[in-house]
């Protein structure tokens, strides 16, 4: 028999005899006449039908195993289906139940729509529900879309580590690497390597290396910040990807790949998934309309504009609007509801709120620098970036003020042999997820929802 996964059964153009079919039973209906099986094996949103004799029920005894859940091989014919609904279907002449599934404790049940706060519940089972199921079959999608767009506009992809001794952000919500508490008893220094050590908050300064090379780089990989886990759109660890560009001068090139990135990545995720988008536009989100994920129109504001459409906002705020204080949740949702629910980028922040590497408008008296934020609606802050200080003594004055001068060395060095004007900007994936599909908590957009429930999976 050839094996075929589901997706190929059901998108089968001829009939085929001996087809062997292996998956999970997603429903089971016995007739007087006729035994109906629905198998996923994760191919697909779409179940492949199995229609059996229920003779070959009373033939193989194990049968009685063939249960919601259970795991199954069917051989048999694959013909063109009488149901308007599906195109194929398999005609079984063997039922094999490779694993067997107690329905009384397994926690998913047939027919039911779960909600997604119930199977978040079971992190190792809830793969297996048509939510997740979709979820993770578009964050897949978009994974390989995001390193198509980079690698066909000729970025180079690095690998920045992720144990490091630089803070870029500077923000302090760092996790510090150390060994077991037996190690360290053995060890005589008191760090492993020598200096205090971290889980990277974002592979930029690494990518900016690299830009001084490379030109165009970029990079998609974990990253860790120790943030509020109650909140909907933080995690702890959490996936960014981020691109770097030398020869940029206009803050307006990175937003303009930040939204060509967007566009490109989510027109890949329409086209190679459309059930799985559309069980979210349907279910999770109904209000979310595709044209709207589609980035068709957006707005551009100043941080300073920003802080002027606050206070003239006719709803007063926990925290006051004033120029100089970061936009809080509050803030950044009603920015994107007076641009009419769309993308809004918000740029040229003041120049003590953010970080040292941060490019020097030379303004004032309201000083500011080259950064960009990207706010969409739902979720906040999508993107941040900034064109990068590469003047070095601008650059040396501010790690000088900040007692950073020795640790930032290296950095420094970037600014005196070839230093380019070059700019660049993270996206969080798991916040681009949550945008498109309209996903309330973040928690629901990892494969894993890692230290919640007590389960530490
Ligand atoms: O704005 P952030 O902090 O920017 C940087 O780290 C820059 N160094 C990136 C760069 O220019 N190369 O983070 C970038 C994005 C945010 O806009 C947000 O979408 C996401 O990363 N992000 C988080 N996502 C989930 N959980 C968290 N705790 C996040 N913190 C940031
Ligand atoms: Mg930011």
């Amino acid at each position: 028999a050839v094996r075929l996964r589901v997706r190929e059964a059901l998108g089968a153009r001829e009939p085929a005899d001996a087809v062997r079919v292996q998956g999970w039973v997603r429903s089971v209906r016995s007739q007087k006449e006729v035994l109906f099986l629905h198998i996923n094996d994760g191919s697909s949103l779409e179940s492949l039908q199995v229609v059996a004799d229920p003779s070959l029920e009373k033939r193989q005894v194990h049968l009685k195993d063939l249960t919601f859940g259970s795991a199954v091989e069917v051989e048999g014919k694959l013909v063109k289906s009488p149901h308007r609904m599906q195109n194929m279907e398999l005609q079984a002449e063997t039922i094999r139940v490779v694993g067997p599934c107690d329905i009384w404790s397994f926690p998913l049940k047939m027919k039911e729509r779960h909600p997604l706060e119930y199977v978040r519940q079971f992190p190792h089972l809830r793969c297996r529900s048509n939510t997740l199921g979709a979820l993770l079959r578009i964050r897949s999608e978009a994974t390989a879309g995001i390193h198509s767009f980079f690698q066909d506009n000729g970025y180079v992809h690095i690998h920045t580590p992720i144990i490091t001794s630089n803070d870029c952000e500077g923000a302090g919500e760092l996790f510090e690497i150390e060994t077991s508490s037996e190690a360290k008893e053995s060890a005589e220094k008191t760090h492993f390597f020598n200096v205090p050590a971290f889980l990277t908050v974002s592979g930029q300064l690494h990518l900016e290396v690299m830009a001084g090379a490379f030109t165009h780089v970029f990079t998609f990989g974990p990253t860790f910040r120790a943030e509020n886990s109650q909140s909907r759109r933080h995690l702890a660890e959490f996936y960014m990807v981020e691109a770097e560009l030398s020869f940029t001068e206009s803050l307006q090139d990175i937003m303009q790949v930040m939204e060509d990135l967007f566009k490109t990545v989510t027109s890949t995720v329409l086209s190679k998934c459309p059930q799985d988008v559309e069980l979210f536009h349907k279910y999770i989100a109904p209000a979310q309309k595709v044209m709207h994920v589609l980035f068709s129109s957006s707005c551009r504001i100043s941080y300073s504009e920003a802080v002027e459409i606050l206070k003239q906002a006719p709803q007063t705020f926990t925290f006051k609007p004033e120029w100089g204080c970061d936009l809080q949740t509050e803030h950044e949702k009603y920015l994107v509801k007076h641009c009419g629910e769309v993308p809004v980028f918000v740029v040229n922040y003041p120049y003590d709120l953010k970080p040292f590497y941060m490019r020097d408008n030379e303004d004032g008296p309201q000083h500011t620098v080259a950064a960009v934020d990207l706010l969409v609606p739902g979720v906040g802050e999508l993107c941040g970036g900034s064109l990068r200080e590469e003047r070095l003594p601008f650059l040396e004055s501010r790690l000088q003020r900040l007692a950073l001068t020795d640790a930032y060395q290296w950095y420094l060095d970037l600014r005196k042999f070839g230093s380019v004007p070059h700019g660049g900007f993270g996206m969080g994936f798991e916040r681009y997820l949550q945008y498109i599909l309209g996903v309330d908590n973040i928690k629901d957009v990892i494969p894993f929802p890692r230290f919640s429930h007590s389960c530490l999976l």
